[in-house]
């Protein structure tokens, strides 16, 4: 599993030695797949108040871009992997710069570094779906940027999962890394066309799944504290898997010719639930060292000194798809409401203390939904659960979860509740064919929170309200 092996963070390495000097602080990926999402201004000022002056989005939607403006936040907007087909229409891509990125171009616009083409569309899961898409996609998009003249300043790179390179079985080791042989021509091919255009190398990397996807995997290995048993590769001592990555990347690059080339890391983080390894004391020690090397600048073996990453991720996002795991709605570094999960000193200095929660965020009541102990028809209890869960995030409920230690009818309750909280406390919603009622007593055991759900905010498609003003006002000058 050594492609999977390498998980971890972040590098804007390639032209760092000119770069090194401007370039601090860490970005934050801000995922949008929640029920309740916080609202996008509430959001900006948590990133405010807490120093976080990078983010990466997954689209360009309009009111995240709106709440962006007038900061001075550095953004990664993003095409999505459904989009990658149209984007190869050169007049399409044009448009889509238009619309999505030069058109906040303006005093007190966004602050827009880079261009997300795609998201992992090399994947092996995905069959090749966009192997034919995405670098025309690429070279229409920068091409755009660079005829509508921001090109110097805002780069389009393609994310990409640390399964495009690996090391062979032979020699499993950071020096002998190289593309996937099936997209090795690919690989070269965009790696050249974004070196011309002075584009990074964007790489998502993941010690926790390396953890996750293999039961031999040596546990300290995925963390930052050393090992007795440390990779040796040329008399290099590995001691952790981000570096071992890293530097596989490092050698697939260095071996098509672009050994110099600008590496940042897309995502890298560690989830706090749903998951035997997915919990708050393993992403404590992953951040800690995470920042501790950041903080050092020792970057790689293979690449020292100032290593760029995006954390994976700010929120947690109770819509995502499980397919990869329970653990995928849990890898905020906030909660759901925008509160911090554990100490993080991202100044690398080793001060454990909590970031700054979100601000003025609304809940709902303090109500929570229940078995109703006096219920009698127990036989429909588990098409009950089933349904709750189908419809709200049970993930917490699974083995080595939070809500694991719960009996069978807390299990029920709490299915229940988190169904009644994604429907917003709708009466209906807490019936379950008469086995559930409300209570406003607090729930919560142990490690098991039974949440209340923020109020709800609903992304809306709307142009700032100013200008709606000034349109109107403009057309009714025009009349
Ligand atoms: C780009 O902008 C258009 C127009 O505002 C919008 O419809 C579209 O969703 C945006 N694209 C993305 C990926 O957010
Ligand atoms: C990829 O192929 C497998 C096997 O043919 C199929 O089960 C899966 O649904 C496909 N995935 C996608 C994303 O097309
Ligand atoms: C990609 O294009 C090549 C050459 O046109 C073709 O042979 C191949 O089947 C295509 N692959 C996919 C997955 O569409
Ligand atoms: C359960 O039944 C008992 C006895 O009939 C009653 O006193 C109590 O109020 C009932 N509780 C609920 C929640 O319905
Ligand atoms: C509670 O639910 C979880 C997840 O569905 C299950 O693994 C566990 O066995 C249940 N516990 C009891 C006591 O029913
Ligand atoms: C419910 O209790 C838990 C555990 O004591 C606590 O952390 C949580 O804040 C409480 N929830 C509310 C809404 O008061």
């Amino acid at each position: 599993m050594l492609k999977l092996g390498f998980l971890v963070v972040l590098a804007f390495m390639g032209y760092w030695i000119d770069h090194n000097i401007c370039v601090e602080g860490f970005g934050v990926n801000w995922g949008t797949m929640a029920t309740h999402m916080l609202e996008p201004k509430i959001v900006v000022q948590m990133l405010k108040d807490n120093g976080i002056n990078k983010v990466k989005l997954f689209d360009a939607d309009k009111s995240t871009m709106n709440a962006l403006a007038g900061t001075d936040i550095e953004v990664m907007v993003a095409i999505p992997n459904d989009q990658l087909l149209t984007m190869t229409d050169y007049d399409r891509a044009k448009d889509w710069v238009r619309r999505n990125v030069t058109r906040y171009n303006f005093k007190n616009g966004v602050n827009i570094k880079y261009v997300a083409v795609g998201n992992e569309p090399f994947l092996t899961a995905y069959n090749n779906s966009f192997l034919n898409l995405t670098f025309p996609a690429l070279r229409n998009i920068q091409n755009a940027l660079n005829e509508a003249g921001v090109g110097d300043s805002i780069k389009a790179t393609v994310p990409l999962n640390a399964d495009v390179y690996f090391s062979p079985e032979s020699n499993p080791v950071p020096s002998a890394g190289r593309f996937r042989t099936d997209i090795a021509e690919l690989m070269t091919q965009i790696v050249e066309f974004m070196s011309k255009n002075q584009a990074p190398f964007t790489v998502n990397i993941y010690p926790f799944l390396s953890l996750y996807a293999n039961e031999h995997f040596p546990i300290d290995f995925a963390f930052f504290d050393g090992t007795p048993s440390p990779v040796l590769d040329n008399g290099v001592e590995y001691t952790n898997v981000f570096d071992a990555n890293f530097d596989t990347l490092y050698s697939a690059l260095k071996a098509v010719g672009y050994g110099n080339m600008a590496i940042l890391v897309g995502e890298v983080g560690w989830p706090t639930d749903g998951d035997k390894n997915a919990n708050l004391n393993n992403a404590y020690r992953f951040y800690k060292g995470l920042f501790a090397k950041l903080a050092s600048n020792r970057g790689t073996p293979l690449r020292p000194g100032y290593i760029e990453v995006y954390l994976f991720g700010l929120i947690d996002e109770d819509a995502k798809s499980i397919a990869p795991g329970n653990f995928e709605r849990h890898w905020g570094i906030f909660r759901y409401d925008g509160q911090s999960k554990f100490p993080m000193d991202i100044s690398g200095q080793g001060q454990d203390k909590h970031l700054v929660a979100a601000k003025n965020v609304q809940y709902l009541p303090n109500r929570w939904c229940m078995l109703n102990p006096n219920a009698t028809d127990l036989s429909k209890l588990a098409n009950n659960i089933d349904y709750a869960c189908t419809f709200s995030d049970c993930t917490s409920l699974g083995y080595g979860s939070s809500c694991n230690n719960l009996d069978a009818i807390g299990n029920a309750s709490y299915a229940f509740n988190m169904f009644y909280q994604v429907q917003n406390q709708l009466d209906l919603s807490c019936d379950f064919e008469g086995l559930a009622m409300v209570t406003n007593r607090n729930l919560s055991q142990g490690t098991c929170n039974f949440i209340i759900q923020t109020g709800k905010y609903s992304i809306s498609h709307k142009v700032l309200p100013g200008i709606v003003v000034l349109l109107s006002g403009f057309i009714f000058l025009l009349l």
